[in-house]
């Protein structure tokens, strides 16, 4: 399968914070990459330099087997990536076909639109795909759920074929959720789309995601199948969070070690492997050298020294 997306040793600092340190990443044509990390682990600004948003410090992105320089939104379009972001980016005040169009510089090309041709454009796109969207609507009136909806449809209409979703059921309630997820999917199935979809939530993760990364502070600890990360998580990181689904039946637990501790500040990170400080499994190497991703068989991807001894 071809690889669609792949970042490769990407750093990314803001002052005293690094987000992203040397993440490599790939993305087959066609897949779900789940990415799983607690709050400010790094994967919403992995994804907005992917859209273009944020400027890499250093490392490269190949889109589709070519190295691609995309140092705007409006390059990462032409490349076919769309982004679903994580808080709602649709300017309140335009119609979704305005929206779709012009993006969030409405004033500047607002009179060279032909606004009917455009709206039965994507009255046709959303009837295809049954996303519901009337794009005459103003953006303010759009009902909760349908904010995404248009944000794939603004994705489709400008052509995506790989498709960053960032947390896009995180602000819905359940029923919403359900619906959404299944509109992804479909999409996702029919258009032989490719995704790398943010979540909290682990249950969504598993059931939309082909693979799954996990991130801390930063770095990627852990990558695998979907099927084999849930059933099998090694970094201690992975299987603290794998560890807090809960188990229906009262009178089983889960056998995996906690988390130790407070989760750490991004601004100065721990050295060596950033876990160690909550890492019940830690040595003296682990606080000063930092552990390879290191392939352990089955395309399971794993960096921590106690699995490598
Ligand atoms: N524009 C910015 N300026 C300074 N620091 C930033 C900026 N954007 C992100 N950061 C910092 O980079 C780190 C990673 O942030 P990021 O938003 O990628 O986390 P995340 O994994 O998406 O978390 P969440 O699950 O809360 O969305 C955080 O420490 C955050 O404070
Ligand atoms: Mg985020």
């Amino acid at each position: 399968m071809s690889i669609a997306v792949k970042m490769v040793d990407i750093i990314k600092t803001f002052p005293g914070i690094t987000a992203n340190d040397k993440i490599n990443f790939d993305v087959r044509r066609g897949e779900v990459h789940g990415l799983l990390g607690e709050n400010g682990a790094g994967k919403t600004v992995l994804m907005n330099i992917l859209y273009g948003m944020y400027r890499l410090d250093d490392g490269l992105i190949f889109v589709n087997g070519k190295e691609a320089k995309i140092d705007s939104s409006a390059a990462a379009i032409k490349l076919g990536i769309g982004m679903v972001h994580q808080h709602f980016m649709l300017v309140a005040s335009l119609t979704v076909a305005e929206n779709i169009v012009l993006g969030r510089e409405p004033t500047k090309h607002r009179w060279l639109l032909d606004v009917g041709r455009i709206e039965d454009q994507i009255k046709a796109l959303s009837d295809r795909y049954k996303l519901g969207v009337d794009p005459k609507t103003v953006a303010c009136d759009l009902p909760v759920g349908l904010q995404q909806r248009v944000e794939i449809l603004k994705a489709l209409f400008r052509g995506a074929e790989v498709l960053i979703l960032d947390e896009p059921t995180s602000s819905v309630d359940v029923s919403v959720r359900a619906q959404l997820l299944n509109m992804f999917q479909d999409l996702q199935r029919d258009l032989g789309l490719t995704y790398m979809f943010i979540s909290h939530d682990l249950s969504v993760v598993e059931c939309i995601s082909h693979r799954v990364a996990v991130m801390y502070l930063g770095k990627i600890v852990e990558q695998a199948k979907t099927e084999e990360i849930y059933k099998n998580p090694m970094h201690p990181y992975a299987q603290a969070l794998f560890n807090s689904i809960p188990i229906p039946d009262p009178t089983r637990r889960r056998e995996r070690a906690p988390l130790l501790g407070e989760p750490p500040s991004p601004v100065n990170p721990p050295s060596g492997c950033r876990f160690h400080p909550r890492c019940s499994l830690a040595t003296n190497t682990c606080e000063h050298e930092e552990p390879p991703l290191i392939d352990v068989g089955n395309e399971h991807y794993v960096a921590c020294f106690a699995l490598s001894k």
